[in-house]
């Protein structure tokens, strides 16, 4: 039983002990309640009959999700209640694709404080900044400078929307509870020339600082971390490319920390690798890879893929030897000057191209992955391009939001003759064809970075490591029925997604556990043992009629 110090209504401006109009009479009485809500007493499936009713008067995805962040300002478990009773449908509301226009839209749709606001300003005090947060035993922090907001760029401030959606997904997905997550924008200031000049923007009017200026910020903040909640992991979320793969590097084998662009993105897609080559008959070793985009999604992917072949046996360079990357400047290949240390072991030996197709007709991959940012950039010549030289052309299209994916479903089916396995960054509907119906698949990091931080959540674990990973995407191909896979689709159904992550979270947890790197005693059965953690959006007992009598 929960119980509260607090009364009246303290109780109802708490949205964890907000009941709304499902206070029992014992509690109305006990906390001082009668008079202040109306005097019925309702069921939460009512409650949610009415959120429904209301939502139904909504004309955008942005005014939905206007209501649905109220709701949680107010009434958490009613808000999460909401999402779980439908993710398929709730999802893309609180999280992608409505979350870019939230942000773009941050400053001026903001209604009240969520989550930290640490400002570089605040430099050698981050320690104390962080132990004004309410909560003391912080689990994660989504941390982002919002440098690279999905595709859409320098958010600056605004990008805040992103580590309040990520940490929502943690619980609506997986169920870790909500008072362990605390999302926080690191500002460091912006190079958008529209928000440094738009009045209500609510982030600092500077340009962005020296790298050496940020990292020694992040240092601060990192460390401050492991002084005020050390058992948090932390959770870096859209910063530029660059920085995504220097901090990770910075971090990884010190403190519990992970990129979610750079390894949730992996993950996700090297699941939908593992079952693009199940329903080709073949191994992942037996592919060759060909990105178009050489940033922070596109090395983290390239990096995992190469650890997932070593551990089925190809040595390292072999396996590097399979990928290829093409960014802004053409190939990477051994000739290229500026390559980012990271870059180089994808900068094979191969004459200079600009040329996609030529890249393609030379190369002769096997399967290409779009992370450029960029839209319509798999365009007819390059899908009839891959058909050619592949009789099921694996082509996954990963940049969102939706206007900024490489090529839509519909595209990749169409110029493919319907050959093209196919998956997407964002979510396209069924596509028709010749009698038949594909389903596209969303390659979407939810399935992924919410069932790590379960698994991390109920191990207490120390470190986040690529075995992880990898554990989870094959997980997550696991649970992909042979029917779905005929159809195209090679991700798990959104509908059951708590389940689904469930199971990922227990096969990550066995992985801490082999590894060492649990702090909880090992459990014998590791589902019953996630299941025990799971959050369920059900509404704390805070009187009962016995409190009453006594
Ligand atoms: P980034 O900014 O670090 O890298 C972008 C890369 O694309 C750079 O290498 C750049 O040179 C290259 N590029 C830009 N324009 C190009 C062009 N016209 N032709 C060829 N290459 C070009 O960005 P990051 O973090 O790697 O993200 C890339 C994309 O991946 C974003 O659109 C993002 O939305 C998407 N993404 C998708 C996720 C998912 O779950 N599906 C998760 C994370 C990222």
């Amino acid at each position: 039983m929960t119980k509260t110090s607090k009364r009246g209504i303290e109780v109802l401006r708490d949205p964890g002990l907000n009941k709304s109009t499902a206070y029992t009479e014992a509690e109305r009485q006990e906390l001082g309640l009668i008079g202040l809500v109306p005097d019925v007493t309702e069921t939460e499936d009512l409650q949610l009959q009415r959120v429904l009713t209301q939502l139904a008067h909504k004309n955008t995805d942005l005014d939905r999700y206007i209501y649905l962040i109220n709701l949680l300002d107010h009434n958490e478990t009613l808000f999460y209640r909401t999402v779980m009773s439908d993710p398929a449908r709730f999802l893309p509301i609180v999280y992608d694709p409505t979350i870019g226009e939230a942000c773009l839209k941050f400053g001026h749709i903001y209604r009240g404080p969520r989550g930290m606001y640490l400002s570089m300003t605040r430099r050698g005090k981050v320690k104390e900044v962080l132990e004004n947060w309410p909560q003391k035993d912080v689990r994660f922090i989504c941390v982002t400078d919002a440098g690279r907001i999905l595709g859409l760029g320098d958010l600056g401030a605004n990008g805040m929307g992103i580590p309040i959606g990520k940490l929502q997904l943690y619980t609506a997905c997986a169920g870790v509870p909500p008072q362990y997550l605390l999302p926080m924008y690191l500002d460091a200031g912006t190079n958008n020339e529209q928000y440094l000049h738009d009045p209500l923007y609510l982030g600092m009017r500077r340009t962005r600082p020296s790298t050496e200026e940020l990292y020694s910020f992040v240092d601060e903040f990192v460390e401050a971390v492991q002084a005020v909640f050390p058992k948090c992991c932390i959770h870096f979320e859209d910063w530029t490319g660059a920085d995504a793969v220097h901090l990770l590097q910075r971090y990884r084998n010190k403190y519990c920390v992970y990129n979610d662009d750079v390894q949730g993105t992996a993950g996700i897609v090297l699941a939908g690798m593992i079952n693009a080559a199940k329903v080709k008959g073949t191994k992942l070793s037996d592919e060759k890879y060909l990105f178009l985009g050489a940033g922070s999604a596109g090395i983290g992917l390239a990096d995992l893929l190469c650890s997932a072949m070593v551990k089925d046996g190809l040595p390292l360079k072999k396996a590097q030897a399979r990928v290829y990357m093409f960014d802004i400047n053409g190939l990477l290949e051994d000739t290229r000057t500026g390559l980012l240390d990271f870059q180089k072991p994808y900068a094979h030996k191969h004459p200079p191209t600009r040329d996609f197709v030529a890249a393609i007709e030379s190369i002769k991959p096997t399967t290409i992955i779009g992370v450029s940012t960029v839209g319509g950039t798999f365009n007819q010549r390059v899908v009839e391009s891959m058909s050619r030289i592949n009789e099921q052309p694996v082509i996954f299209a990963l940049s969102n939001p939706t206007d900024h994916a490489e090529c839509t479903a519909d595209q990749a089916y169409t110029w493919s003759h319907g050959n093209a396995i196919y998956a997407a960054g964002v979510q396209f509907a069924p596509v028709h064809l010749k009698g038949r119906t594909f389903v596209p698949g969303q390659a979407n990091n939810f399935y992924i970075f919410p069932a790590i931080g379960m698994a991390v959540f109920a191990t207490v674990a120390s470190r986040v490591t690529d075995e992880m990973f990898i554990e989870a995407a094959r997980a997550v191909a696991d649970q992909v029925p042979s029917e779905l896979l005929k159809q195209g689709l090679l991700f798990p159904l959104q509908s059951n997604i708590l389940e689904a992550e469930i199971q990922t979270a227990a096969r990550v947890a066995k992985v801490i556990f082999d590894s060492g790197l649990a702090r909880v005693e090992r459990p014998s059965d590791m589902v019953a043992f996630i299941r025990r953690h799971v959050y369920r959006p059900e509404y704390p007992v805070l009187a009962s009629p016995k409190d009453k009598a006594a």
